[in-house]
């Protein structure tokens, strides 16, 4: 299957092929680059449970594929659409697939649709972010909202990728380590000089003046520009704002949520803990204690230095920014 991306040397995150949706199975990266075929509902939640897909704007292209599986196996569609929705409650890209998917004539063309118009409007990301970033710029990323969070291309790597970049530092992200084993790889294939911290060491990066701006994704951005993101994200924007370094949010349009008037009203996940007091197979914490699991945290609005998006660059005060933004999105086909 070609690229959606010219020449990328990542190939497609999510695609429809022969009736079912192939993914590439995230958890095996970076070791192994295969695809998982899921041809039901059932085998799709099961992918993004497990984060065999993820990332906002890839739920959403999934979320829009399993209404789209629903629809040729002759399934009740509401109860297909319920079940993908609840798989994974931050990323509002997800309930928004479903609901594209759910309203067109044919949800499978619509959702083959969805992933090519995903990479068009990533590019615009790219492209609007790219003219915030200083020739060479150092840029520190969090998790993954690469390509592989996307149909393709990525937001904040799209940003990155589009610019002038001298290097990136990519937290590992703790507990999944999505910032090493994705984001590393995708900057690896893309031929981006690329340095892996831990999480904890990205305080002291800065204080070293070795960081021009941070670059992150979003999950689900509130009426009032709260942003929810990879935990970890709200410490990076506040020790961005302490060294008066750049904080960028680049996400689609499709990730706002007027329906949240505050990042206090977006639903946060709670995943097993397991993840937090394990390291693959191994228990790095005593048995008995517990681990605490949140999968996402909330920055707010004014440590935000702007939010790029397809059709251009935010900037405070979000509140009125964003709702003009949906209401011309509101007008345009394909919506
Ligand atoms: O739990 P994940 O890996 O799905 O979390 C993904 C993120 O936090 C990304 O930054 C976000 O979805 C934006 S992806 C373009």
């Amino acid at each position: 299957m070609p690229s959606p991306v010219p020449d990328d040397p990542i190939p497609p995150t999510i695609a429809w092929l022969d009736g079912a949706v192939r993914m590439i199975d995230q958890r095996r990266l970076p070791g192994h680059l295969v695809f998982l075929h899921a041809s039901t509902v059932d085998e799709l939640c099961e992918a993004i449970r497990t984060l065999a897909v993820r990332g906002a704007p890839a739920l959403g292209v999934a979320g829009a594929m399993g209404v789209a599986l629903a629809a040729v196996a002759g399934d009740d569609l509401d109860e297909a659409s319920a079940r993908l929705v609840a798989t994974r409650p931050t990323a509002v890209n997800l309930a928004w697939g479903v609901a594209r998917a759910r309203a067109a004539d044919d949800p499978v063309a619509e959702a083959i649709a969805m992933a090519a118009e995903d990479v068009a409007r990533n590019r615009r990301i790219g492209a609007h972010g790219a003219a915030l970033l200083p020739a060479g710029a150092r840029v520190l990323t969090h998790c993954n909202a690469g390509a592989l969070a996307c149909a393709g291309f990525g937001t904040a790597l799209g940003v990155i990728r589009s610019a002038d970049v001298g290097h990136v530092w990519v937290d590992e992200t703790r507990p999944l380590l999505q910032g090493a084993r994705l984001t590393a790889w995708e900057l690896d294939r893309l031929g981006i000089p690329a340095t892996v911290i831990p999480d904890v060491r990205a305080g002291s990066l800065l204080a070293e003046g070795r960081v021009d701006c941070v670059v992150v994704g979003a999950d689900r951005i509130a009426a009032n520009g709260d942003v929810a993101n990879k935990v970890g994200t709200y410490p990076l924007a506040v020790l961005a704002r302490h060294h008066g370094v750049p904080f960028y949010v680049a996400a689609p349009t499709s990730t706002v949520d007027l329906r949240c008037p505050s990042g206090a009203d977006i639903p946060i996940e709670r995943r097993a803990g397991d993840e937090v007091s394990g390291l693959g197979a191994a228990r790095t914490t005593p048995a008995g204690v517990d681990s605490e699991n949140l999968a996402f945290d909330v920055t707010p609005a004014d440590l935000v230095t702007a939010i790029v998006t397809e059709e251009g660059i935010l900037t405070s005060p979000y509140a009125p920014a964003l709702r003009a933004l949906l209401e011309r999105g509101a007008t345009r086909p394909g919506r």
